[in-house]
């Protein structure tokens, strides 16, 4: 379950090929996608091989994790910009290929609800790319939130929002809500990648790798999901027990459409 890679970019090459091979492969595609720094060598990746190859984007359908609640769309530090100016920007999506989870107002119960019955009603995630908090947070599921939960809002945790501020000149922007996919609309999709790198992610990784499955720690519920990789750089692979990790060069005899 415990992949180590060298280095991000390894990782980035890793994940952005197994996007594009179903990409190429499967007449409908449902990705599931997640935002953060972790995830911008992978955009960037993915961005250069579509192209390359002038893939054609047709049958993908783009589901986000999470967005702030209270942040208007355009806003710098709002997810919706992220994913423009990261991923969406540069391919030639349609705008009803491209769905964000409800943030810019409080989204009602029921607009949330809707977020996860569209992932269905479209067949389900396909593939759903994670990263993780420094407290175990995936999306904006914060630690005690109930593994059955489905989209929602959640009041973010003071390490959250200690973490996230980096990104915000104006410290006091820092949203204390967020709009995110349940831990249930997680588990749903057919396969996770959950990729962690860089030291700050050491410490949650080793407690990732020893833990039972716990409400407090929320990535601990992909213990038990039946096709779920993480991939770690060396570097948020520090602490874990070499015995229980997989060298990366296994996965890339492993393509799976190759
Ligand atoms: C973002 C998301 C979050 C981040 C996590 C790690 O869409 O779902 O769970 O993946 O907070 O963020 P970075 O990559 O900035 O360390």
């Amino acid at each position: 379950m415990f992949y180590v890679f060298p280095t991000p970019a390894a990782i980035a090459e890793y994940v952005s090929e197994q996007m594009v091979q179903r990409i190429c492969h499967q007449n409908k595609v449902v990705l599931g996608l997640a935002t953060g720094s972790t995830m911008k060598p992978v955009y960037d990746r993915l961005i250069d091989k579509l192209k390359q190859q002038a893939v054609n984007l047709d049958g993908v359908y783009c589901f986000n994790l999470d967005e702030y609640v209270g942040l208007a769309a355009d806003h710098p530090q709002s997810y919706t910009t992220y994913m423009q100016e990261y991923l969406y920007d540069h391919l030639p999506f349609v705008p009803g290929q491209l769905f964000m989870p409800p943030g810019f107002r409080q989204p009602s119960t029921q607009e949330c609800l809707d977020f996860s019955a569209c992932i269905q009603q479209l067949g389900g995630i396909d593939l759903q790319l994670l990263g993780i908090g420094t407290n175990g947070h995936i999306g904006f599921n914060e630690p005690g939130t109930p593994f059955d939960d489905r989209t929602h809002v959640v009041r973010l945790s003071a390490q959250t929002r200690a973490d996230n501020s980096r990104f915000f000149d104006d410290k006091s922007e820092m949203p204390t809500e967020a709009v995110t996919l349940g831990l249930q609309d997680i588990m749903d999709a057919k396969e996770i990648l959950l990729i962690a790198t860089g030291a700050h992610k050491a410490k949650i990784m080793a407690e990732l790798q020893s833990c039972s499955v716990d409400e407090r720690l929320p990535a601990s519920i992909l213990k038990t999901h039946p096709n779920t990789k993480i991939l770690l750089d060396e570097a948020a692979a520090q602490y874990l027990d070499p015995e229980q990790c997989t060298k990366y060069s296994s996965l890339l005899k492993h393509h799976i459409y190759r």
